[in-house]
């Protein structure tokens, strides 16, 4: 296959290029359920981990993907009920990789166009046996560009150190955009990088409804540590809001304007809606 990596590649890449280590091949999978990827007997599967990116060298593309699942299967299931002795390395070794091995679940995200060297839709996959790799610094570049006028750096993905993530401000502000995640993985930390990134590069105005306290003055992490929020960090750019004074206040917050609302301003519709909300508080206007 002419595109497939050579393994001299590895050992002398090629100028202004930086290749990983073939870690598998495709050996399954859908478009829409993600790739099933058949890890190479000297990839361990201990040093897989979900999240990270991959390059699929297809025949006619290259696909980005993310791995989203790490599996250990077999070509006979009975080892499953009689696991042999493996106390032996040799036996070990025989088994680890032939008999038993590790697959992983890549769910394919972009096509990078070989010739324009730019990222597409991704709408087909690999062909089978078509080579899996780590994703490099220029493979991320090209799928997120160089940190430069336009491009942030918002921090490395997971278990990917020196891969950096430059994203382009102007074009989120452009989208609908969600950051998504489970509890405590870091959403809040994230936000309030990208918002510092568009009140510092001025690409837009941002209304933050900050429920949580998570953006305005000041953030304490889960170990204790004082964390500056985004007042802080752009006094002149950034005006507090607040609905209750005496919260702000008892957390050292100087709000710079309190929101009052006036009786004639709220409707039955808006009580029937907070109704549940018992904790909420009116100020009636002189
Ligand atoms: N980029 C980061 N640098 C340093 N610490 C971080 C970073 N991101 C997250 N953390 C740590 O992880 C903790 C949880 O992060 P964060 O509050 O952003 O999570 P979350 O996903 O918003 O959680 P929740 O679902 O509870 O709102 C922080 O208190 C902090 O200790
Ligand atoms: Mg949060």
């Amino acid at each position: 296959m002419t595109n497939s990596i050579d393994e001299l590649d590895i050992f002398f890449p090629r100028p202004g290029q930086s290749i990983t280590r073939k870690m598998g091949v495709v050996v399954g999978g859908s478009l829409s359920k993600g790739l099933d990827i058949k890890l190479e007997s000297n990839t361990h599967v201990e040093d897989v981990a979900v999240g990270r990116y991959v390059v699929i060298e297809g025949e006619q593309n290259r696909f980005f993907g993310m791995i989203t699942d790490v599996l250990l299967d077999n070509i006979n299931p009975m080892i499953q009920s009689i696991p042999p002795d493996v106390s032996d390395p040799f036996l070990q070794e025989i088994y680890q990789g032939f008999i038993v091995f590790g697959k992983m679940h890549v769910s394919p995200m972009l096509i990078i166009d070989r010739l324009a060297e730019k990222p597409l839709p991704v709408k087909t996959v690999p062909i089978h046996f078509s080579n899996v790799r780590l994703a490099t610094e220029e493979d991320v570049n090209l799928v997120f560009g160089p940190e430069d006028e336009t491009h942030f750096y918002v921090g490395e993905p997971l278990d990917m150190e020196n891969v950096p993530i430059n994203l382009d401000l102007q074009r989120i502000t452009e989208r609908s955009v969600g950051v998504f995640g489970k509890s405590g993985t870091g959403k809040s930390f994230l936000t309030r990088i990208l918002l510092s990134g568009m009140i510092h590069k001025d690409v837009a105005v941002c209304l933050i409804f900050d429920m949580h306290n998570d953006y305005g003055w000041e953030i304490q992490t889960e170990r204790g540590h004082r964390v500056k929020g985004l007042k802080q960090l752009f006094s002149s750019k950034v005006s507090i809001f607040t609905l209750d004074e005496a919260s702000s206040l008892r957390r050292d917050v100087r709000p710079d304007h309190i929101v009052t609302m006036s009786w004639k301003d709220i409707t039955p519709e808006d009580m029937e809606i907070r109704q549940c909300q018992d904790n909420l508080r009116f100020h009636q206007s002189q």
